[in-house]
């Protein structure tokens, strides 16, 4: 096939096929492989080919514009809340309201209620026009580019939709994404969401979409708007849309009267737990438009809806005492210890705080009785205090100032809600927390040691920081052993070094040798700098001496580097200590350079930094950056004073055009391009 746009038209109907296979039917009928290479043959051909792309192209999914601040929209019909209610006795009330209005027989929509957060989609020719977030239910935020990355909404309908509508739903986060991205962030030290609701909103908030579109954020669409609608009812209306390739909920039911929706929600009141989604209630919706119409609005809400809230798991217990844990990265999280109470099917002996915020702002005390609850949230909460039974001698918590565990003056930031121990060196839970960060399987994989382990080599000053790991020897360890206490239902544990252990340590000490550079970076345990943020670095800088040689600005020109991963590599590396380490781990012989470093063919463009920007003829991207690196070139994509000339192709960016001339950067084109490398 030659004609390009032919094949890209093609191509995005197949992937779009696809797409739908997977995402809405949960049938893929093409291996993950597969699809991936359709798509990346899209992409290039739309990158060879710009003025074919389609707007509603698939590899919209993937990403990539930035949205820096955004957009204000009016809605066009105001996306108004519902009344809540937890009884069912004002159901009953508010099918006597509802009655009282119709005079006639009324039947009900019972919905679930998604617990994320609130879009409003509009289409236009059957495609997506724009996304716009609830706000202040008048005006929202127009976060289009990040709502196309998501996979199961649609950027091109199907079937027989109207010309215009707005279709409004909910975006959450699944468990299992949730559990995911909460334990990445953890693991470069930032704190996790505390549920899929907050990971939902911050996630569709984010600048770079092509991050959104690594996150699995899904949406369920439960309302149409529009003056066209195919039927006059809403769960007519709502189940067409399934065929235009909307994702509609099975569990949808039509109740005729209060039993049949007491039975709705009494059934998902139990069945919710086995949802990979938060639902937090249920939603009842008069179903005719022409009822809905007579009943219309209060200020705030329709009076023709009303959302069923269920009540999360509650119980009470006392707030024996508080204390502090200190992470890896420093920072201090308090955790109440609770008189044991059944909840949810566990007992509960602790839950956490958070920070000194929360504890103020609940205002707990030791020897309160406190509500503790499991509602979206994984891990329980202290949620309120009965202040009937708060004794009379209680007073108010007062935040610790010095780390429980070195003593050392604890410091906040105004900007952030945790107390942190600054003493990284020499904390010992911060130490043991990176020993522990390094060994683990995705970054050194030491897997003969472990935590326990860990603790005793610390125990006998054999560590104190990563790069002892690589003095211990047979003598050194052999013989060691310690009993860990019984604690949390688990038994007493003794670990004690006889020889087979200490072969195995010291065997898989020395194989972590091998192990890959972007990994070692990632097993330093840098603030901030997870597994992506190691890959992108270490492929970048190919060696840690570059990477430690780079300034503020440097970082920061590399794509997905941000101000705060370059603050926190440029702190790292100007600590002596760090730089210590870092040589004995150099000596002791890990790999601190990207295998394959590209072969230098020439030295022509030794010392030139080199921005390539628009269409080339004879490099595809990733073709040009792999030149300029061969003749000694540094290619970088943003434009700053550091950079020696602008190789400029086909439709250059016009800001990127702009700002090269206003710093007078030399504009070269191709043919003088490939006449330096001559
Ligand atoms: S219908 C006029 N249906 O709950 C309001 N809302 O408190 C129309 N929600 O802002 C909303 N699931 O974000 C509707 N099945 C569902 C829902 C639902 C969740 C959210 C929505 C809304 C909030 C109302």
């Amino acid at each position: 096939m030659n004609n390009p746009k032919q094949k890209i038209k093609e191509l995005s109907e197949k992937i779009r096929k696809h797409n739908y296979n997977y995402y809405i039917l949960s049938q893929p009928t093409i291996s993950d492989y597969d699809f991936d290479m359709l798509l990346e043959e899209l992409q290039k051909l739309e990158k060879q080919n710009p003025e074919y792309v389609e707007p509603d192209s698939p590899t919209k999914r993937v990403g990539g514009d930035i949205t820096k601040d955004f957009k204000q929209v009016v809605h066009k019909y105001p996306m108004l809340s519902l009344s809540n209610t937890y009884s069912i006795g004002e159901i009953v009330d508010f099918d006597e309201r509802v009655k009282k209005i119709i005079n006639d027989e009324v039947e009900y929509v019972c919905e679930l209620k998604y617990d994320g957060v609130a879009i409003n989609i509009t289409y236009k020719n059957g495609l997506l026009f724009q996304a716009v977030t609830r706000g202040d239910g008048i005006h929202g935020d127009d976060v289009t580019a990040n709502v196309k990355t998501i996979r199961t909404i649609p950027l091109r309908l199907h079937g027989n939709y109207p010309v215009e509508f707005e279709i409004r739903g909910e975006i959450f986060y699944p468990h299992k994404g949730f559990e995911k991205l909460n334990a990445e962030r953890q693991e470069i030290g930032e704190l996790p969401f505390a549920n899929p609701r907050n990971a939902a909103s911050g996630t569709l908030k984010m600048q770079d979409s092509a991050i959104v579109a690594k996150r699995p954020l899904d949406c369920f669409l439960y309302n149409i708007v529009g003056e066209n609608l195919p039927f006059n009812s809403h769960y007519d209306n709502i189940n067409e849309a399934k065929k235009w390739d909307f994702k509609i909920s099975n569990n949808i039911a039509i109740c005729k009267n209060i039993s049949e929706i007491n039975e709705f929600i009494n059934d998902w009141d139990k069945a919710r737990k086995n949802l990979a989604f938060d639902i937090d209630g249920i939603v009842i919706k008069v179903n005719s438009y022409r009822q809905q119409e007579q009943l219309g609005f209060t200020a705030k809400s329709p009076r023709w809806a009303i959302a069923y809230k269920f009540k999360a798991e509650r119980v009470s217990t006392e707030l024996l005492s508080i204390a502090y844990q200190v992470g890896r990265t420093g920072a201090i999280t308090p955790v109440a210890n609770l008189k044991p109470v059944h909840l949810a099917g566990t007992t509960v002996k602790r839950a956490s705080l958070h920070n000194s915020d929360i504890i103020k702002e609940l205002d707990v005390r030791i020897g309160d009785t406190v509500y503790v609850e499991k509602g979206g949230e994984i891990i329980p909460k202290i949620v309120g205090v009965d202040l009937l039974e708060r004794k009379t001698d209680s007073k108010a918590v007062e935040f610790i100032s010095h780390c429980p565990e070195c003593n050392t003056l604890l410091i906040k930031k105004e900007d952030e809600a945790n107390h942190y121990c600054p003493n990284e060196d020499n904390c010992p839970p911060q130490i043991k927390g990176k020993l522990e960060h390094f060994i683990s399987r995705k970054a050194m994989n030491i897997d003969s040691l472990g935590e326990g382990k860990i603790e005793i080599l610390f125990d006998n000053k054999l560590v104190r920081n990563i790069a002892d790991l690589y003095d211990l020897n047979y003598k050194s360890l052999f013989g060691l052993e310690k009993i860990f206490p019984a604690e949390n239902e688990k038994n007493e544990k003794k670990i004690s070094f006889q020889k087979k252990t200490t072969e195995n340590i010291l065997n898989a000490i020395d194989a972590s040798k091998q192990v890959p550079f972007e990994r070692v970076l990632f097993a330093i345990g840098i603030r901030f700098v997870g597994g992506t943020v190691a890959k992108i670095l270490a492929f970048h800088f190919k060696t840690i001496d570059n990477l430690i040689k780079a300034d503020f600005e440097e970082l920061i020109s590399v794509d997905e580097i941000g101000d705060k991963i370059a603050e926190s590599l440029i702190n790292f590396f100007n600590k002596p200590e760090n730089i210590l380490i870092i040589e004995r781990l150099k000596a002791a012989g890990l790999q601190f350079e990207l295998e394959n470093i590209p072969k230098l063919i020439s030295s022509k463009l030794e010392g030139k930094t080199i921005v390539a920007s628009g269409r080339l003829t004879n490099f595809t991207r990733d073709e040009i950056k792999q030149t300029i690196e061969e003749h000694g070139g540094k290619a970088v994509s943003a434009i700053s004073s550091k950079v020696n000339f602008v190789l400029a192709g086909e439709n250059m960016g016009p800001t990127k055009l702009k700002k090269a001339q206003s710093l007078k950067i030399p504009i070269i084109e191709e043919d003088e391009f490939l006449e330096m490398l001559k």
